[in-house]
């Protein structure tokens, strides 16, 4: 089953196809210079650059697969060698219908929509998150992604999902139907990569500011400041999250330093304690230590509460090695194993959208009736 998957939920453009469980191509437009200037994802420029750069990306995955927006093969002798397939090739469009912002994900919908009525191929609408989920079976193999079979990974597992906007442990289960999602614990308050770039922008990192902290963090110690630890004296069965104290802590430390008083004497946006390198080296290094440690307390929490050893980790903050590393030593302690993303698929792309629409073609029909995909809209709140 070949599928052409598209998402549009945040700040990436992406387009992907599918042959059942490989990978064929993907190619991602990330606009985070776009929104660098306002240091965070503006929703309007989301969508005009998805707007402008859907139709770049399809081109180009279409071309570099040979494949042909016409419904009929092309025979001509340009295209003898390597024959244009027509557009009947692929069997189902994907595409993210939510959790995400409203305008971006609209784009992708409307796009996937327009391209499964005129084309008429069935649609099938797909859970950001379980794309998440999907990110961890893309591995590469001689040269090309695969996703091995799902029989690899022991169930249940817990999938922890950590990114700009979500922070999520779930337990994972198979069923006779396919695979069901338990939500255990999420945040309360901010995401942890949603914190991580508040903080990172009172430091003047820049957006995103996840990969410049963990560089910086690379060159400091972790014990230089002090954090509290969230949620600490919550009831056992508690897995929720809550990063909203470690930026308040954060702040508080940044302008205390600058001796500039505290939030209700908040100095303009543009203002960077004067520390010394390794000042802001050591509080990255204890920052993100905090916001780690505060993860895997929870994590370490729900494996007791479930016996479930087997750990999966994604998400554009799976990226960072500093968290894989402490997952790892935490599972290993209790003899359990840490499944966890290339670090190319952490962020946000159409691979893992078109990987968990074929899961999903497996448990439900995709959308074939023309009535019924005009009515597939976002999803901007969407859960497990
Ligand atoms: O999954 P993602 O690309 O987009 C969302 O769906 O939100 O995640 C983006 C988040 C940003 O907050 C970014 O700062 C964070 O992931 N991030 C990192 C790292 N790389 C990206 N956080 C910590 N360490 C990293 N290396
Ligand atoms: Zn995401």
């Amino acid at each position: 089953m070949k599928i052409l998957a598209i998402e549009t939920s945040c700040d990436e453009t992406s387009i992907a196809i599918v042959d059942n469980n490989r990978l064929i191509i993907n190619r991602t437009f990330s606009q985070i210079r776009l929104h660098q200037a306002y240091q965070g994802v503006m929703p309007t420029i989301a969508r005009r650059a998805h707007e402008k750069f859907l139709p770049i990306l399809l081109t180009e995955v279409l071309k570099q697969s040979h494949i042909s927006l016409s419904s009929q093969a092309c025979s001509c002798s340009f295209c003898q060698d390597k024959p244009e397939k027509p557009i009947s090739y692929i069997d189902c469009i994907a595409v993210t219908t939510g959790p995400g912002l409203p305008p971006a994900l609209e784009t992708g919908v409307r796009f996937a929509k327009h391209l499964a009525l005129q084309h008429q191929l069935p649609l099938i609408p797909v859970n950001h998150l379980e794309g998440h989920l999907a990110s961890i079976f893309l591995k590469r193999k001689s040269g090309t992604f695969y996703l091995p079979s799902i029989t690899t990974l022991k169930y249940p597992h817990l999938a922890l999902i950590v990114s700009g906007g979500h922070t999520e442990l779930i337990l994972t289960n198979k069923t006779a139907y396919g695979l069901k999602h338990q939500i255990l614990g999420q945040t309360l308050d901010d995401a942890a990569g949603e914190v991580i770039d508040k903080v990172g922008r009172e430091l003047g990192l820049g957006y995103p500011s996840g990969p410049v902290l963990e560089s910086f963090a690379k060159n400091g110690n972790p014990q230089a400041f002090h954090f509290p630890l969230p949620l600490k004296n919550t009831r056992q069965d508690n897995l929720n999250f809550s990063f909203s104290g470690l930026k308040t802590k954060a702040v508080q430390i940044i302008y205390q330093s600058h001796q500039i008083g505290t939030f209700t004497n908040r100095p303009n946006e543009s203002s960077v304690p004067s520390w010394s390198s390794q000042q802001i080296y050591d509080f990255a290094a204890s920052f993100q230590q905090a916001v780690i440690k505060a993860i895997a307390f929870k994590v370490k929490r729900a494996m007791h509460q479930t016996g479930v050893y087997q750990l999966s980790v994604t998400g554009g903050v799976s990226a960072n090695m500093a968290l894989r590393k402490y997952l790892r030593q935490v599972v290993k302690q209790q003899h359990g194993r840490l499944y966890a993303a290339p670090k190319k698929f952490t962020g946000d792309n159409a691979a893992m959208i078109g990987l968990a629409a074929y899961w999903d073609a497996q448990r439900h029909k995709p959308v074939f009736d023309p009535d019924k995909i005009k009515t597939i809209d976002r999803q901007p709140n969407l859960n497990f």
